[in-house]
């Protein structure tokens, strides 16, 4: 599996580094909400299950978790045919302060979608955090709180992020080898 990696674009070190940096000040503008505030995290899965897993661990507020699951790319495709929501989103949000979580910002569809959704459940703060955005307009064009690292309009596999639903497992984030496709 290693082998089907061209390039390491983000080392497991640099991840750790910048998620320490990324979960405290998510903590600390939880901290700044009211004592009685109500936080759900919502992950858009699968992509966000290790990033997710990482991040939690290091908030210390008292939070609740609410999955959204998000389908875009079918078979074995590295273009999103347009984000569908699969199953019922999260409707106990009403006055919840919700941050939504997902590992990559590239068209900005689901991210846009899924707010839009979560925004209708009328929560009293809706935020948005991601662990990637690539470098293109329509990412950069799409609202989003929190953002891990800006990398180039590639397309990256590892650390939860897969191809046809495989990679997810690689602890560094990387291209894949053109014979891998
Ligand atoms: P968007 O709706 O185009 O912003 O795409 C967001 C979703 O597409 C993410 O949640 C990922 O699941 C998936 N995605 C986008 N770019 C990549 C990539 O480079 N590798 C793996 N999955 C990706
Ligand atoms: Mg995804």
């Amino acid at each position: 599996m290693l082998t089907d990696i061209e390039t390491v674009l983000i080392p497991r070190q640099r991840i750790a580094h910048r998620l320490k940096e990324l979960s405290a000040q998510i903590a600390r503008d939880l901290d700044d909400l009211p004592d009685e505030a109500e936080i759900v995290l919502v992950p858009i899965l699968t992509g966000s299950i290790i990033f997710l897993a990482d991040l939690i661990r290091q908030l210390p507020q008292k939070i609740r978790i609410e999955v959204v699951t998000v389908a875009g790319y079918p078979g074995k495709s590295m273009t999103s045919r347009g984000p569908q929501i699969i199953g019922a989103l999260p409707d106990d949000l009403k006055d919840k302060h919700v941050l939504i979580v997902d590992d990559i910002l590239d068209s900005g569809g689901t991210l846009r979608l899924i707010r839009e959704k979560l925004a209708s459940r009328q929560p009293k703060s809706l935020r948005a955090c991601v662990l990637l955005r690539k470098q293109r307009q329509s990412a950069l064009d799409t609202p989003c709180e929190y953002v891990g690292f800006d990398i180039p309009d590639v397309f990256v596999v590892g650390y939860g992020l897969d191809y046809n639903n495989y990679y997810r497992n690689l602890p560094d984030i990387g291209t894949l080898r053109k014979e891998a496709l």
